[in-house]
């Protein structure tokens, strides 16, 4: 009997690609087209934010101005229109930066992949947040690297750990961090942490992959510096998922001259360019300079409110059975169950049963680096309105009663 098509491509998948496991992000996100069912699981940005009527507009507006030029092949390093307006915003941040320090990338999703590529050999050592954002740990395992977790605290990454790690010998090529808002944390790194590692990483010599889409959606507190104005060993990513809409594909990395020329042979390969066409909608909105800011302006009350749903609803389910860091903004709560848990037991095993009971969330394992997560979980609160955010506290908190009884 011959192979059939699954079975025979099952045979001929390269080791890399049999090995790849399915995210436990995308499983979720399958299970939220159940009906009924709430979401706190993928960081989904909510539809009614995003800017359509704005976004028409600017597609019309630009091919008014380029024609078939807009939908035309571009250059594999962005559009120079859009260049430009990363530049100034690389100004304002502290750090300017030359055209050729700037690869438009595909998502920011790209540009940790194609890091990946273009720095890592089998083997070497890449310090990372932990817990750490799921897709860079997708990204970079492709690439075989020795990852080594540095502990999150409740200002950011534990910076003195690291310190302590590197007196001992360690030697990493880069450090990727997520320093406002951190995914899946919540937490931001404070002003002194950030220029220790900015410091650490000029004695160290290694690459600071400052990775920082959640920026913009501060709800509480001042905002604080870029590390990229405080090192040239600062590889600053951005993206426009969280402000404009995640399907643009839009975003950008900043970094020295040498690495964006390494980043963009690798692009190339990977995709030839992001499309033409959003990145001239991106350039419109975000270059619109006082639209931008305002439409920013718009979005920190909208989280705000989502997250003070949240958080109502988890105190009064939970009391003191699951604790978290409030935090500043972004899109996550890090909630750790403080009950008594059975010696094995793990979120990861809760998430089915919450599913039946019409809650979803992301199980703190996935995140985890060296330290495991078992009492841990990622809980969104940018995918559901207010009021299914205190029903989803209420079916987290009836789930766990069900997952946990004798
Ligand atoms: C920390 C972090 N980096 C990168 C990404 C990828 O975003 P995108 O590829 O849409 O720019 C995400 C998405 O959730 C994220 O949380």
């Amino acid at each position: 009997m011959p192979f059939s098509a699954d079975q025979l491509v099952e045979h001929l998948l390269s080791s890399g690609a049999r090995n790849s496991e399915s995210s436990a992000i995308r499983d979720l996100l399958r299970h939220a087209a159940r009906k009924g069912l709430i979401s706190l699981g993928g960081g989904i940005p909510a539809p009614e934010l995003f800017p359509i009527d704005r976004i028409i507009e600017a597609t019309a507006a630009a091919f008014d101005e380029f024609g078939a030029r807009a939908a035309q092949y571009g250059l594999t390093e962005g559009e120079p229109e859009l260049r430009e307006v990363a530049a100034r915003l690389a100004e304002e941040d502290g750090a300017p930066s030359l055209p050729d320090q700037i690869l438009v990338t595909t998502g920011s999703q790209q540009a940790l992949d194609l890091l990946g590529r273009v720095l890592v050999d089998r083997g070497d050592v890449v310090v990372v947040d932990d817990p750490a954002y799921l897709g860079a740990l997708q990204a970079l395992r492709k690439y075989e690297p020795e990852l080594v977790g540095i502990p999150m605290v409740e200002d950011g990454l534990d910076t003195e750990a690291l310190e302590t790690k590197l007196r001992a010998g360690l030697s990493p090529k880069a450090v990727y961090t997520n320093p406002n808002f951190q995914n899946p944390t919540g937490a931001t790194l404070s002003s002194d942490r950030r220029a220790h590692l900015a410091r650490l990483a000029d004695q160290h010599d290694f690459l600071i992959i400052e990775d920082d889409p959640y920026a913009a959606l501060r709800f509480s507190g001042e905002n604080l510096p870029s590390m990229a104005s405080m090192s040239e060993r600062v590889i600053r990513v951005r993206t426009v998922s969280k402000t404009l809409a995640p399907g643009l594909r839009v975003a950008w990395t900043i970094g020295p001259a040498r690495l964006i020329e390494a980043l963009a042979i690798a692009k190339q390969a990977a995709d030839l360019h992001t499309s033409t066409l959003t990145q001239h909608i991106t350039a419109r909105l975000v270059g619109d300079a006082e639209w931008f800011s305002n439409h920013l302006s718009s979005l920190a009350p909208w989280y705000r409110a989502h997250c003070d749903a949240l958080m109502t609803g988890l105190a009064a389910n939970f009391g003191e059975t699951l604790t978290f860091d409030p935090p500043d903004g972004g899109m996550f709560l890090w909630a750790e169950l403080r009950r008594e848990l059975p010696p094995g037991l793990d979120t990861a095993d809760l998430l089915p049963v919450a599913i039946e009971h019409g809650v979803s969330f992301v199980p703190g394992s996935a995140f985890a680096v060296t330290t495991p997560r078992p009492a841990h979980l990622r809980l969104s609160y940018v995918t559901a309105s207010p009021e299914q955010l205190s029903e989803a506290a209420a079916r987290l908190a009836a789930a766990i009663d069900a997952w946990l009884q004798p």
